[in-house]
């Protein structure tokens, strides 16, 4: 749908795109463009015509939700080029957002005027797509290569401010766009307009093309390993550059070809789609997002300012809270002022803002929080010490204030217990670094009100976290899920894989870092500790006790490898060793070791190849995602997927572990974890759990009916 009008008393059209909430370009709004368009040319009384969206936004782009019907409607392409050209001045007003194909159409216009406020971009590689239509040629002809490359192989959006700098609008306005425009309409009524059609020009190429296109390359393959899509793109833009427009228009179409129908282009849209899922959360009582209202918050407080509470507290300040910052230690408050400072400074430098350095007040009390409206406590993982700091939050805190917790792993229950007011205790996990991690997973236990945790969720959002609300267990969903993840790789070494081995065939998946290198990374005593508090950990035990604990099978491997010291990066060296502390390198040391611990446990090393440990590895994660659908922790694999997408280091192009799953076979999922269970029948985490039987058993389907599927379970519990 577009409306056609003519601004009273001017000699401008209007046409106004219409199709809420973002004016996506559907099929009905590309008929409405291409009528309208034709309408305003043949308007004697229209000298120029704008083009416009209503409720302040430009356009979304392409409409995502029809990608994979079947195609209906004018497609964009000719009617771009119609827009381009027409002997009547267009000029693209543009508010709220010009995204993917709405930009693409702002660039067929001869003009493009931007509210100072207005986001630009051309984003389809989020997608797994590139800007098809004429976007990978029209881009570069106005920025130049290097800026396009950047623009389209990231997909990141650009103020009005950056779109102007780099060429891609004309002017920029603080007032009225749609007025402003008109203006601009009028003046330049009679124009030439062969030098604004941007296919026209010559697309300008800086001299050592190919060591541009070669650097790119690189660049897009290490940041996004294995995606395709991002290579496209440079393939597109290699075309623009080397190509008349109309044979690299036509190279557009055909890399567009084997994108649209890709694996990954599915799973990226998923992705889009489930991350505005996870904000439509809903409890097991029945409360969700729609019938709980969050209450306002103003003043935060921060309680414990190690890794943790530093990185929240300087997200909250970016948030625009303010924040009483507490540390218990002299020497740490001193730091972390410090540290929490510096990282404002740098935050506030690379936005060109002063930094907000007055909103945090610091204290070594308690006391400093009682007249704040939400708290959240991170100190150190220990029950004991966050019992007593509940019992004195509730002691200190007005009334109403909600009390939050960054636990891991301690039960958000047994906190509660411990405040007057449970209902007000929710989890707050967040992810390290927590300024810069976007995952936040809400955590909900059997008293938390709703209002707590719409509260948390907006809170978050505020933050610029994905908040996904989840269930109170053990790890809640992330870190239960990685226990199996990283046991199977404990085990995968006693039966003869190495650490190299292993990480190489999940960095091949698409993780940026393998199990071993990610645990070196935040540190093999983190788990060790956990173990050790759970009563797993047992120095002097030998022969076959050393592998069994609790009755189940067991690697005290990581455990071996902390009572030498061996903690990981921070001590240069665990799975691998680290001369400069970074990169990490093969470690003879470490090989010997696993050698003399097999002949040790009477283990014989076996070929182990990449297909075993993926398997094993990601089978047995993605079987605790249904052990935990089946619980309902999690309302739907769209959150776990969100959750390992955003604080897990998921391949993006691979959607998520349970839409992986689903995308290979669930019944294939089945009978791999059936014949590894088989095989190893002691192994834990490898038998297949009842509703991944389920599934399979009604048919395996799509993953988008897994949620009725399970509420319909747990209806006629
Ligand atoms: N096609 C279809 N629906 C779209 C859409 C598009 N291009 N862009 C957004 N929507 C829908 C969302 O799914 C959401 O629907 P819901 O309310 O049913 O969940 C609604 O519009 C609002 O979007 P949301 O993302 O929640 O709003 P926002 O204000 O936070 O962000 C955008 C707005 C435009 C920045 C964001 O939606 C976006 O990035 N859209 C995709 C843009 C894009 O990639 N275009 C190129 C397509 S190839
Ligand atoms: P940390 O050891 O770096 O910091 C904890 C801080 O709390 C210390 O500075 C300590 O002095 C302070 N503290 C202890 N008792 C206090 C008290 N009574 N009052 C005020 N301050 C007190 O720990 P961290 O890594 O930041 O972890 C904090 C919490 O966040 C833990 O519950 C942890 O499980 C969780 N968490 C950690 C990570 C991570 O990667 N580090 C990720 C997610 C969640």
């Amino acid at each position: 749908m577009a409306k056609y009008s003519h601004i009273s008393g001017t000699t401008v059209g209007l046409i106004t795109l219409q199709n809420p909430p973002v004016n996506a370009l559907s099929a009905a709004v590309r008929q409405g463009i291409v009528d309208t368009v034709k309408r305003a040319l043949g308007d004697a009384e229209a000298k120029s015509i704008v083009i416009c969206g209503q409720n302040g936004i430009f356009c979304g782009g392409a409409d995502i939700k029809a990608f994979g019907t079947p195609m209906s409607g004018p497609p964009l392409v000719p009617m771009i080029h119609a827009i381009e050209a027409a002997d009547k001045p267009v000029i693209a007003a543009i508010e709220g957002f010009a995204l993917g194909g709405g930009l693409e159409l702002a660039l067929g216009c001869h003009y493009r005027i931007a509210h100072s406020k207005a986001i630009l971009g051309l984003p389809e590689v989020t997608l797994g797509l590139l800007p098809a239509a004429g976007g990978t040629q029209r881009l570069p002809r106005l920025t130049g290569l290097p800026a396009a490359l950047d623009l389209i192989t990231t997909g990141r959006h650009i103020s009005a401010a950056e779109a102007l700098k780099l060429g891609i609008v004309d002017e920029v306005t603080e007032r009225s766009t749609v007025d402003t425009a008109v203006k601009f309409a009028l003046s330049v009524a009679e124009h030439m307009l062969d030098a604004r059609r941007v296919s026209t020009r010559p697309c300008p190429c800086p001299p050592h093309l190919d060591a541009l296109f070669e650097e790119a390359m690189l660049k897009v393959r290490q940041r996004t390993r294995g995606a395709i899509a991002p290579v496209a793109c440079i393939q597109a833009l290699q075309a623009a550059a080397t190509l008349p427009y109309a044979r690299g228009m036509e190279r557009e179409k055909e890399l567009m070809g084997t994108l649209f129908t890709s694996g990954q282009a599915r799973a990226l849209q998923y992705s889009f789609f489930a991350q505005r899922a996870v904000t439509k959360w809903s409890m097991p009582s029945g409360a969700c997002w729609d019938n709980s209202r969050p209450r306002p918050i103003h003043k935060t407080a921060v309680i414990g300012l190690g890794t943790m509470g530093r990185g929240i507290t300087v997200s909250l300040v970016q948030a625009g809270f303010s924040v009483v910052a507490v540390e218990a230690q002299e020497k740490q408050l001193n730091d972390s002022k410090r540290a929490i400072s510096g990282m404002l400074q740098r935050g506030a430098q690379r936005r060109g803002l002063a930094p907000p350095l007055d909103m945090v007040t610091y204290s070594s009390s308690l006391q400093a929080v009682a007249d704040v409206d939400l708290v959240i406590e991170a100190v150190f993982e220990d029950a004991v010490l966050k019992k007593k700091v509940f019992q004195q939050l509730s002691a200190v805190c007005k009334p109403g204030t909600f009390l939050c917790t960054n636990t891991s792993a301690i039960d958000v229950d047994l906190l509660a217990s411990q405040s007057r007011h449970p209902e007000l205790v929710v989890g707050m996990h967040f992810f390290a670094p927590a300024h810069v991690m976007k995952l936040l997973e809400v955590v909900y236990g059997s008293r938390s009100s709703p209002e707590a945790v719409a509260t948390a969720m907006n809170l978050g959002k505020k933050m610029g976290k994905v908040g996904v609300a989840v269930g109170n267990c053990r790890g809640f969903v992330g870190n239960r899920m990685l226990k199996p993840y990283m046991e199977q790789g404990f085990f995968l070494l006693e039966e003869g894989a190495t650490p190299e081995l292993v990480d190489a065939a999940l960095e091949e998946f698409g993780f940026a870092m393998g199990l071993f290198r990610m645990s070196d990374l935040s540190g093999i005593d983190v788990g060790w500790r956990i173990r050790k508090e759970d009563g797993l950990v047992e120095p002097g035990a030998t022969g076959p006790a050393a592998r069994v604990r609790q009755g189940r099978r067991y690697s005290p491997l990581g455990d071996v490898l902390c009572a030498q010291g061996r903690f990981g990066q921070k001590t240069g060296r665990g799975w691998y060793s680290y001369d400069n502390r970074h990169e990490a390198r093969f470690d003879p040391w470490l090989q010997q070791f696993l050698e003399d611990y097999r002949s040790q446990h009477g283990l014989v090393a076996r070929r182990i190849d990449h297909q075993e440990v993926l398997e094993r590895c990601l089978y047995s994660l993605i079987n605790e995602g249904f052990l935990i659908l089946e619980e309902g922790i999690a309302a739907g694999p769209e959150d776990i997927d969100v959750i390992y997408v955003f604080g897990y280091g998921w391949p993006k192009h691979r959607g998520g572990p349970m839409f992986y799953a689903s995308m290979v076979g669930l019944t294939k999922v089945l009978e791999r974890l059936e014949h590894y269970h088989q095989v190893h029948p002691d192994v834990p985490y490898l038998q297949p759990c009842g509703l991944l039987r389920r599934l399979v058993a009604s048919g395996s389907p799509p993953l988008h009916k897994w949620r009725g599927i399970i509420k319909k379970a747990h209806s006629h519990l």
